[in-house]
């Protein structure tokens, strides 16, 4: 979501300028370019060549350079950037700011500045908490810059209370939700992800591969785009980040069902990319089933299919989106089941293609829509696709849904 952006990042003189090195590296990953401003304070905290290796770009600190007399413009700089973020923003430089002070490069370029500025404070707890402290961030805010709440826990001097600097994903969320339009705000979305387990007994289960990468990573991108989501996910060992996503449990199949047909009628669509157990044991023993001499016969049920059952519920106004993983190639089969679930699109994933779906970190995706058209995607990490998709999503203009007719 910060492809191609330019970001300068101005780091202060705090002990949490160690975690700038992170902040750096997060930013390029997601594709930003980079320019990094240090207080002369703040080379004292981290090394400019750490930084400068990771920002792929010198470390600017000075006006000019002696040895050559290059000068370093902040008012270049302040106009080509697409964001200015301060991290970490000293107790000093959050008061310089909203003095208009402009003793060093970094400051004169905020004032050069006309991007989005963004500051993540970090300092000792009644620093923080001083209504000097308290009234210049007011100041700031009030001037449209976004401030970022420092965390409370363990400070450096050794004391507990606010003033950790913020973690740098969630800087880098925040930046991206700042920078980014917000093409599904007002839209929930429910998500199903991950694998479901059927029992067969107290401790064993019928499961799958699925790790629930490609759910996790859809629900952050819809979330960053302004989307309330509902992720209902089968066991999976992952996080959600992102604080519109609220984020239910679930076991089995059958739990799912639950869920996401009870939820679904308050939503304005659903992604399906649950891997859903087709079969579930006809019978649950209660107790561990103990080996014998004798084979073990298990009688397994079909389950209900969660995307037939919303794409039956689904109104004029809703969408879903499901998934099609093919062992073969599978466009055929993909639309059958399209038209079957009542999708408005469908994403298709082939295991035939190196790299591509269960447990890996990247996938290669068609979409394909019922009028036959298709879109191509090339291998991509997992988050890349899910970008794909939720832009996909956006271009579907929700709204215009309600003219199309259900099936
Ligand atoms: O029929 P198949 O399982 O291949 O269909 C895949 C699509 O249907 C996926 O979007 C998957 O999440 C969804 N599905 C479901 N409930 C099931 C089985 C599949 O929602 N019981």
């Amino acid at each position: 979501m910060l492809k191609g952006k330019h970001i300068i990042v101005g780091v202060t003189g705090s002990i949490a300028a160690y975690k700038a090195a992170l902040l750096i590296r997060l930013l390029i990953k997601e594709g930003a370019e980079v320019r990094v401003i240090m207080t002369p304070l703040a080379k004292e905290f981290i090394s400019p060549l750490t930084l400068a290796t990771l920002a792929k770009c010198p470390i600017l600190t000075d006006f000019f350079d002696p040895t050559t007399g290059s000068w370093n413009s902040h008012v270049d700089l302040g106009l080509w950037a697409d964001a200015y973020l301060i991290a970490p923003a000293t107790a000093n430089t959050v008061a310089k700011m909203a003095q208009g002070i402009a003793d060093n490069l970094l400051l004169t370029t905020y004032l050069s500045a006309r991007c989005p500025v963004m500051i993540a404070p970090a300092m000792d707890l009644d620093m923080f908490a001083h209504p000097v402290t308290q009234r210049n961030l007011s100041a700031l805010r009030e001037l449209g810059l976004a401030v970022m709440e420092p965390a409370a826990g363990e400070l450096a001097s050794g004391l507990d209370g606010k003033g950790r600097m913020e973690e740098p994903e969630g800087i880098v969320a925040r930046l991206s939700d700042l920078l980014n339009p917000k093409p599904l705000s007002g839209k929930k979305i429910l998500i199903t992800a991950g694998p479901t387990y059927e029992k067969i007994d107290p401790v064993r289960f019928v499961g799958n591969y699925s790790s629930g990468k490609m759910g996790f990573a859809l629900a952050e991108a819809c979330a960053r785009r302004g989307a309330e989501v509902l992720l209902i996910t089968g066991p999976v060992a992952l996080k959600t980040q992102h604080p519109a996503i609220r984020r239910m449990d679930v076991e089995s199949a059958a739990e799912m069902h639950r869920l996401a047909t009870d939820t679904f009628p308050d939503m304005d669509g659903a992604l399906l990319c649950a891997a859903v157990a087709d079969f579930t044991p006809g019978k649950q023993a209660r107790q561990k089933l103990k080996r014998g001499k004798d084979a073990l016969m298990l009688e397994l049920l079909p389950t209900q299919d969660i995307a037939e059952a919303i794409g039956r519920m689904k109104t004029g106004k809703q969408f879903s989106v499901g998934f099609a993983l093919e062992t073969d190639d599978g466009q055929e089969s993909a639309l059958k089941k399209m038209k079957k679930k009542n999708f408005d699109f469908v994403v298709l994933n082939s295991l035939q293609d190196p790299q591509a779906g269960f447990g890996y970190d990247t996938n290669k995706i068609t979409l394909l829509y019922p009028d036959g058209a298709k879109t191509c995607f090339e291998l991509k990490s997992k988050k890349a696709v899910a970008e794909d998709i939720a832009d996909e999503l956006s271009r579907l203009k929700l709204d215009s849904l309600a003219d199309s007719p259900t099936i």
